[in-house]
């Protein structure tokens, strides 16, 4: 019987259930055994595994987080886990692995493709950054959470006459701010792409008052730098060589309020974001890439990545998935921007 192990790998994401259960699934069809490994690459470095069967994967679809757990290891940071991982692949007579994870899980997965390891990839990431799939599942999940709180923000903003600050997730890339500001009709959108000029903010807040709307709602992704840099929460890095972000929204709020005397609140939606039961979307788009996943691992088309094109599932190299990261597609950004106010003549330039 093959045994064919599985791990979830970085931040969790809802959907990730989803996508265990669709692997177990599909893989009984072909009587193969499903291996967890737990909490990522640790697992595979410590030789920590569990038999998922049937009965381990039912109940699971709509449960968030990840019944097999995670964690930021890199197994590459030495050599000696290097070796156990490789040695622990042997000895549980592993045929090949399946990795869900962001663009560090897979760059991993992609190190170990290019030492012979038999391995698919599955992209999995609420920042909905991974390059080759239009879209990663968890991400859907974090937009409709995040238009869910804006909404409700919006009515206490207008009571209270304010500017809320909404800080979300997005390392890289200012996509949940994107979808979600242009759902829940924000004033301003401040995303890592597009460097942000404070007295064009307040500039643009000042005309919408103006035009008699008494509180603005701005949304901002972590990942936005203030002065042409990062926010962190800590200097201390994980294991891939990351900060911990957070901390723009604060620093935006206060200048918004000292320049303009607006009273202002800011709301950080952090973790929220990535908890909970995944959208209808999720679930299916989880469950889609799991099956395709499997039947990578049956045509033995490793070093592969499942990905979304349009409405079709295809395969990927996953060396060309982690080359680098998906950026917000500018014209949504314009469309958004439609509904920002702006003095009168950055009117005429943009139109
Ligand atoms: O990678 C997804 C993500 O949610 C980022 O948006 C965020 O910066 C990071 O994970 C937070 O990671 P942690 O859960 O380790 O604090």
């Amino acid at each position: 019987m093959k045994k064919i192990g599985i791990l979830t790998g970085g931040g969790d994401c809802p959907g990730l259930n989803a996508v265990i259960r669709a692997v177990v699934r599909k893989s009984i069809h072909y009587n193969w055994e499903i291996i967890g490994i737990k909490n990522g690459w640790k697992g595979l470095i410590q030789g920590e595994m569990e038999l998922l069967t049937d009965y381990s994967v039912s109940g699971i679809l709509p449960k968030g987080g990840t019944i097999i757990g995670t964690s930021r290891t890199n197994p590459f940071k030495n050599e000696e886990d290097t070796k156990k991982l490789l040695d622990n692949i042997k000895k549980f007579e592993l045929e090949s692995i399946i990795a869900i994870g962001g663009d560090d899980t897979l760059g991993v997965a992609l190190r170990l493709h290019n030492m012979n390891v038999p391995i698919v990839g599955i992209p999995k990431t609420i920042d909905n950054d991974l390059s080759c799939t239009d879209y990663t599942f968890g991400f859907d999940t974090a937009v409709s959470i995040a238009t869910e709180a804006i909404d409700r923000l919006h009515s206490t903003a207008e009571s209270h006459h304010r500017v809320i600050v909404v800080e979300v997730m997005g390392r890289h890339t200012g996509w949940i701010a994107t979808f979600a500001g242009i759902a829940s009709g924000a004033d301003e959108i401040i995303i890592p792409e597009k460097p942000y000029d404070l007295d064009d903010v307040c500039s643009n807040l000042k005309a919408r008052c103006d035009r008699g709307k008494t509180f603005s709602i701005v949304v901002v992704s972590e990942g936005a730098k203030s002065s042409n840099h990062l926010v962190v929460k800590s200097d201390k890095k994980d294991e891939f060589g990351h900060e911990r972000l957070g901390g723009i929204g604060n620093i935006l709020g206060k200048e918004i309020e000292q320049k303009l005397g607006f009273e202002t609140r800011v709301v950080v939606l952090g973790h929220i974001l990535r908890g909970g039961t995944p959208t209808a979307y999720d679930r299916i788009l989880a469950t889609r890439f799991g099956v395709a996943a499997v039947e990578l691992v049956k045509e033995q088309n490793f070093g592969k990545m499942v990905a979304l094109k349009g409405n079709k599932i295809v395969s990927v190299n996953l060396e060309e998935a982690v080359s680098k990261s998906k950026t917000v597609d500018m014209d949504l950004y314009k469309i958004a921007e439609v509904f920002f106010d702006r003095s009168k003549q950055k009117h005429v330039e943009a139109f």
